[in-house]
C-alpha cells in the first residue's frame, strides 16, 4: 500500500485492532467509491443518447438525476465518513500527507458542486423534458453546462483516485 499511512505499523492503537477497523473502513470506502461514483462515468453517454433521441430525453435526464441524488451523493458521504474514520483508526497525521489534504479539498469542492450546481441543472433538465416551459436557448445552454460539469466531476474523481493509490507527495 505505498509509503503513506498505509504503512501503519508502530506508534498506533493496538496493532491487530487498528488493522481490523482500518480494513473494514477501507473496504466500505472503496465499495462506496465503486458503487457510488462508478455509474457517474456513464452519465456523459446517457446524456448524449437522451439528446440525440428526443423521445428518450426525459428518461435519460431522470436516470442521471435519480442516480446522482439517491446513489452518488449519499455514497460520497460514506466515502468521506470512512476516509475520516481511517484517519482516526490509524491515527494518521492529516497535514503530514499532501495527497490526503489535496484529495480532501478536491473532494469537498466536487461534492459541493455536484450537490448545489449540477443537481439543480439536471433537475431543471428533467422539468424541461417533462414539458416545463423553457426559453428556446435554455435547453442547449443547460446541456452544455451539465456536460462540462460532468467532465469536471469525473476528472476530479479520477485525480482523487490517483492520489489515493499513488500517494505521490
Ligand atoms: C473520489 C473520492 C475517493 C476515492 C475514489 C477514494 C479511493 C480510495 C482508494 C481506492 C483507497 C485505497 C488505496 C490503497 O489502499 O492504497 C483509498 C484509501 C484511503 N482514502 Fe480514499 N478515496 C476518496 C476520497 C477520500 C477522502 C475525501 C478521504 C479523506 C477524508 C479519503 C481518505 C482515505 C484514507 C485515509 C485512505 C487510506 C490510505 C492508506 O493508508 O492506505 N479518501 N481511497
Amino acid at each position: 500500500m505505498g509509503g503513506g499511512p498505509g504503512n501503519r505499523s508502530s506508534g498506533l492503537r493496538s496493532g491487530a485492532t487498528v488493522r481490523r477497523y482500518f480494513d473494514v473502513f477501507l473496504y466500505l470506502h472503496v465499495l462506496a467509491a465503486i458503487v457510488g461514483l462508478g455509474p457517474t462515468f456513464a452519465f456523459g453517454w446517457i446524456g448524449r443518447m437522451g439528446a440525440e433521441h428526443p423521445g428518450q430525453g426525459l428518461f435519460a435526464a431522470r436516470i442521471v438525476h435519480t442516480l446522482t441524488r439517491k446513489m452518488a451523493l449519499p455514497l460520497a458521504t460514506v466515502i468521506l465518513v470512512t476516509g475520516v474514520a481511517m484517519i482516526w483508526a490509524a491515527e494518521i497525521d492529516f497535514f503530514e500527507h499532501g495527497w490526503l489534504v489535496l484529495s480532501t479539498v478536491l473532494f469537498v469542492m466536487s461534492y459541493g458542486y455536484s450537490a448545489l450546481v449540477q443537481s439543480r441543472h439536471v433537475g431543471r433538465l428533467v422539468e424541461i423534458s417533462s414539458g416545463g416551459g423553457a426559453q428556446p436557448s435554455e435547453l442547449p445552454t443547460l446541456r452544455r453546462k451539465i456536460g462540462w460539469g460532468g467532465r469536471y466531476l469525473r476528472l476530479s474523481a479520477a485525480v482523487i483516485l490517483y492520489l489515493m493509490i499513488f500517494k505521490p507527495f
